[in-house]
């Protein structure tokens, strides 16, 4: 009862304390932004507390959370929806019902998280791959691959590409009536990341390789050798994510060690001789100057931290850790951006360097919006820019897919 007690003090002081943190002038609908990052910054305190008296780790207090948020899968008048599974995966299939005369196009989407948290269950993103799959007439599938701490890096890489793979062979392509010519990937924040891999991936195997049109992401993250970047300084408290809820959700893919949380904050977790590669991230060279501000370019640190940091060298975790040749064969690509959202950065870098090996791109940046927008799609909590955001990456998908 006195913890109780206490965790209901502790919030109320929390909630009126962030109720008057400031927050950015223009973002769009502020008064939800602010509560959206209260409650946040609550769940982060309480996972804190939570882990640190042993009741549960960390992460697994946003696994819970996200999870109330799934619904089944429940069909409309325009939409089968089922859960099956392709190789043993789970998925989430969207087909719609009426008659067509040509064979349909497909989507392949991937959901963020940390990927420590989420699934094509919850009814964000089960909102978005309908209205995909309604407004394009297009099959959607959704992977609900595995997650960390259980099932570590690169395990939710496999899942993905088993997935593609099962649904890429002819007759299954058949089976859903779908255009082997009109097929795109797609995610968002770590679903963003694992859409940028596997394309490459994919690109990379003979047998696969220009079978995928487009690839559409939104505010992905695509590296993670500097965590100083200048839209992790703009953005480090947030709102919503913020650097050290981002980094502690997300580390705990490649390992269950907890000390190397400290290092990624610090900014000093590249191994030794990784000098090298920083030049594929580096944002003082990428960055639209319009981004770079005032900030002073500070290299990461190197040297001082090197078991668990051989990971950050591996293009699959950092789409963003291959040369110009290696990057100049991928499809059409569309990249949402979030002003203001740590991860920014990642994506307005990658646009730059596809676009300067001449891979067609469009990129739109939303000025007045979060970081997982997307989530707050469905009342009661939704946020216009949200639904803004989903409306332009379908309207983008009908334009090119
Ligand atoms: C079904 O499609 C029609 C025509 O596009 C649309 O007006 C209607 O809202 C759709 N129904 C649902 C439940 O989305
Ligand atoms: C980063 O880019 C800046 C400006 O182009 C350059 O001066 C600096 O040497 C680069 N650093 C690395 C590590 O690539
Ligand atoms: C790019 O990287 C690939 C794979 O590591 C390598 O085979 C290739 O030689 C590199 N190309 C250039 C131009 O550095």
């Amino acid at each position: 009862m006195g913890n109780k007690m206490l965790l209901f003090g502790i919030s109320c002081i929390l909630l009126a304390y962030y109720t008057y943190m400031p927050i950015p002038e223009n973002i769009e609908e502020p008064w939800k932004v602010r509560l959206i990052d209260t409650l946040t910054k609550i769940a982060t305190l309480t996972a804190t507390l939570f882990e640190y008296t042993g009741l549960m780790k960390f992460e697994h207090l946003f696994f819970i959370l996200m999870r109330t948020q799934n619904i089944e899968p429940i069909s409309d008048e325009n939409i089968t929806v089922i859960d099956t599974e392709f190789s043993n995966i789970p998925v989430r299939l969207y087909l719609p019902k009426r008659k067509s005369e040509r064979q349909r196009p497909a989507v392949i989407y991937i959901h963020g998280g940390a990927f420590v948290t989420g699934s094509p269950k919850m009814e964000s993103y089960d909102f978005v791959n309908r209205m995909t799959a309604n407004r394009l007439d297009a099959v959607v599938v959704a992977p609900d691959y595995r997650l960390a701490p259980q099932y570590l890096f690169p395990a939710a890489i496999e899942d993905c590409i088993i997935v593609i793979k099962f649904f890429l062979q002819d007759k299954v392509l058949e089976k859903y009536g779908v255009d082997p010519a009109h097929i795109c990937i797609s995610g968002d924040s770590s679903g963003g990341s694992l859409t940028g891999t596997v394309i490459q991936l994919l690109q990379d195997d003979p047998e696969y390789r220009n079978k995928i049109k487009a690839q559409a992401m939104i505010y992905p993250g695509l590296q993670t050798i500097d965590t100083w970047m200048p839209s992790y300084r703009e953005n480090e408290n947030g709102p919503f994510l913020s650097r050290k809820l981002a980094i502690m959700l997300s580390v705990r893919y490649f390992t269950k060690e907890t000390e190397s949380v400290h290092a990624v904050l610090r900014n000093e977790h590249m191994p030794e001789g990784s000098r090298d590669l920083f030049k594929f991230v580096n944002w003082s060279h990428f960055l639209p100057e319009k981004y770079k501000k005032n900030h002073v370019y500070r290299e990461p640190i190197h040297g001082k931290l090197n078991t668990f940091s051989a990971l950050h060298l591996d293009r699959r975790v950092s789409p963003l850790l291959v040369n110009d040749s290696q990057l100049q064969n991928l499809p059409l690509t569309y990249v949402i951006t979030c002003e203001y959202d740590i991860l920014r950065d990642d994506g307005l870098i990658y646009v730059t360097r596809l676009r300067n090996v001449g891979v067609p791109v469009t990129h739109d940046h939303i000025e007045d919006a979060i970081h997982g927008a997307i989530l707050f799609s469905t009342a009661p909590m939704y946020l216009h820019s949200g639904l803004r955001i989903i409306d332009k990456y379908i309207s983008w998908l009908q334009e090119n897919l």
